[in-house]
Formats: structure tokens, sequence, C-alpha cells
């Protein structure tokens, strides 16, 4: 078995930028910035904050190879959540943005992290406490899920496909301009990319729809429209894609081995592997043979892996140990490590595994149901992001005292 030596040596990508190590902070919307219910006051929707940036200074202290800043919306019409951060070119001009975002891009490179920032449109996932009618591919709706409720979606315009990849070029010259060394495309979990991906979700019959070409057309256009508007190629685009979406007749096993090497192939440099969407989550196991392995969707990563040369692939969800983390890539499983819930409680769990002084992380949510689980590291975050100790809410008890005694509600208003 690999010890945890092998989680100390450096990721280079192909463009020649290095991780200094193989684990990766996946993308959690932080929920810490501004908003405004209005939908006149959109300008006032996405800034980032003190706590946000104060988020991602705890972060930057942890050693963690790759941070993804999570999740940022195109388009401030349809976030995933209220006090998402945005980047949306109707609302304001390059320079505000590139102000707004630079001080989080330093917190989180203050100690060697690379960060790359997780782009995104919820399509018809936008709650019906957002918007009532939502877009997607089509007009499949997406039922109630993690206590939310989402109107009828209407099908995306060719117009409008256009206009959201000139939205996923736009951000993408901001955060190379603020600072990150990469975007990453959302495009698991049942969001909008995602969404198109799906043959369940995207009933299309023209250019956008029916075989993989026409449901990864949206896709593509993003990548070469980023690699227009950012041409250096030390900037990675990297993606979230779901392994499965675990939905009959959806996205599967043998889309995302297909995906990843056309991804590949358009210069994609970084793929992290998940899976599942509202309707049918996936962020515990689905088979018995990965439970002691920890990862859920290690298995798909153990299909795809060998097919890709220069791509790095990383594998996100169930990962606790360094034993377990040490194995996927001594294996080459993967080639990065992802974790996302361990890090709201522990911030610095990455700087402890490398040093050995832990081997696995506390796991503070292991008794809660899914709906609560997510409020609960949202509130950790927000503890973070007032520079207070972080609770314990491993239990669905602690989670209601703490929201009693004070809650994620108040947060600094830029
Ligand atoms: C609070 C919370 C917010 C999340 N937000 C996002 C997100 O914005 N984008 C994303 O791709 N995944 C998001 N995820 C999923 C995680 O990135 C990760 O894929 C999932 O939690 C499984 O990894 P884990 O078992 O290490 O937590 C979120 C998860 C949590 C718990």
């Amino acid at each position: 078995m690999a010890g945890p030596e092998i989680l100390n040596k450096p990721v280079e990508f192909r463009s020649g930028l290095k991780a200094p190590n193989p684990t990766l902070k996946s993308a959690m919307t932080e929920r810490l910035c501004t908003w405004s219910d209005d939908p006149s006051e959109f300008n006032k929707r996405g800034w980032p904050t003190e706590a946000y940036i104060n988020l991602y200074k705890a972060w930057g202290k942890g050693e963690i190879g790759t941070i993804v800043l999570g999740n940022i919306p195109c388009d401030a019409r349809y976030p995933e959540a209220k006090r998402n951060a945005c980047i949306d070119y109707t609302i304001a001009g390059k320079d505000d943005y590139v102000k707004a975002y630079r001080p989080v891009m330093e917190a989180s490179k203050a100690n060697g992290s690379i960060v790359i920032a997780q782009v995104t449109h919820a399509g018809r996932q936008t709650s019906e406490e957002i918007v009532d009618v939502p877009v997607s591919a089509s007009d499949v709706q997406c039922a109630p899920a993690m206590g939310m409720k989402f109107g009828k979606p209407r099908p995306l315009t060719v117009e409008e496909i256009k206009d959201i990849v000139k939205r996923f070029a736009f951000a993408a010259e901001v955060l190379y301009e603020a600072g990150a060394d990469g975007i990453q495309l959302h495009a698991a979990h049942g969001y909008l990319l995602s969404q198109f991906l799906s043959p369940r979700i995207n009933k299309r019959t023209d250019a956008y729809g029916g075989d993989l070409d026409g449901r990864s057309r949206i896709i593509f256009e993003i990548i070469s429209a980023i690699r227009q508007a950012v041409p250096d190629e030390r900037f990675i685009i990297a993606i979230k894609v779901n392994s499965a979406d675990f939905a009959e007749g959806g996205f599967d096993g043998d889309d995302s081995m297909e995906m990843a090497k056309r991804l590949e192939r358009a210069g994609v440099e970084l793929i992290e592997l998940s899976g599942g969407t509202y309707e049918s989550r996936a962020f515990e196991h689905k088979k018995e043979s990965t439970i002691k392995r920890e990862s859920f969707f290690i298995e798909f990563a153990d299909r795809i892996r060998p097919h890709l040369t220069t791509a790095k692939l990383a594998v996100t969800g169930g990962f606790r140990s360094s034993s377990a983390m040490a194995q996927a890539i001594a294996e080459r499983s993967c080639d990065i490590v992802g974790m996302a819930r361990p890090l709201t409680g522990e911030p610095e769990l990455v700087k402890a595994l490398l040093e050995a002084k832990s081997q696995r992380a506390i796991e503070t949510h292991p008794s809660l149901p899914a709906e609560l689980a997510i409020p609960a590291c949202v509130f950790q975050m927000s503890q973070l992001g007032r520079n207070e100790p972080v609770s314990n809410v491993g239990t669905e008890q602690g989670v209601q005292e703490d929201r009693s005694e004070g809650g994620s509600e108040e947060m600094d208003e830029k």
C-alpha cells in the first residue's frame, strides 16, 4: 500500500503549471456574496464580501494542491442559490469584476495552492424562490428536490445559447485577469451544461440536441470561446462532469468515457469526475465494491484514466483518509484526489494529512441526511468567513442548535 509521501508530490499540468500536491478542494457554493431579491437590482447580486475572502484565507493556509472556487454563475438571473458569487457581463464591466475578485485569488494562493474558479449556470435547477420560469435545454421540469421546487423550464433559443457561451468566456477573462490559474466549467450535478448532456433532459432536435455531438456542442463552443478570450495556454480549462447521472435514460458511464476523450482532445487539462443530479443524488456509495476505496466514483475513474494522456483526472466524493487517497494515485485510478465536505469542518486537513499529523478526516456530518449536510457545510463556511471557530455540526441536533445561535443568514453586504 502507498504511503502518504505520494500525496506530497507536485502535479504538473500540460501547460507547465504545477500544483504543489495532488489534492483538490472541490467547488462548494459558499453563499457568502451580496444578494438582492429585487429583479431590478441584479447588479447587487454576487459581489465578493469580506466573509467570502476570509473563507479563502482559511483554505489558502491549508496547503491544498488545487483550490476550486465555487460556484460562480455567469448569469445573475439563474444562480444556484441566493448569495452565490456571480460574474455577469450584462451587469458590470471587466475592471469592476477583476478588482472585486482579485483579493479572493490572492487569499487562495497565499501558500502556494493553484486556484481554479468554477463557473456555472443552474438552468432548470434555479429554484422557484428565485425565478418562476427557469431555462434549460428543453422543457423537462426538475422534480422538487433538496427542499426546493422548480418551475417548468423554457427551452433556450439558439441566440440565448450563443449568449451563454459568451458569458462563460467573459467570466474566464475576468478570472484570468484577477489572478486565477484556470476556470472550471460545471457540467455535473444536473446544472445547465449537464442538462444539455443528458438525453433524458435534452429533447432538442436542433444542433444542440440528439447524439453526444449535439448534446455536448455547447460545452465545446464554450471551450473554444474561452481559448479565444484567454489565449495564454497556462490558463487551465477544467471541467467537472458526471461519471453518470444515475437516472434512467440519463448521461451514463459510456458517455462520460467518450466525453473525457473528446475533452482532452479539445485542450481541457483537468477533468473532475463526480456524479448525480438534484433528482438522483449520488454523494454516497452506489456499490459495495467502492466502500473500501472510499471514493464513490473510483470505478469510473479506473475505466477513464487509461484513455487520457495529457489531461489530469481528478475524482471527488467520499475520500476521507490519506491511505485511500494515496492508493487511488499509486494505482493510477486518478491523478488528483478531490474533497469537499471534510474541508468545511477542517480547512487545514490537507496540511495535517501531508504532514502525517492526521490519517483521516473527522467525520463532521456522518449522521446528517443529505438535505442537512449541505446547510451544515454552508454554515461552517459562514463561520470561517466570520473568523469564528467552526462548530461541530455532526448531528441534526447540532445543526438546529447552531442555527438558533445565529445561523448563516447574517453576512456582510457589499
Ligand atoms: C455545501 C456544499 C456545496 C456544494 N456546492 C457545489 C458546487 O457549487 N459545485 C460543485 O461542483 N459541487 C458542489 N458540491 C459538491 C462537492 O464539490 C463534492 O462533489 C461532493 O460534496 C462530494 O465530495 P465529498 O464527499 O468530499 O464532500 C457541494 C457540496 C457541498 C457539501
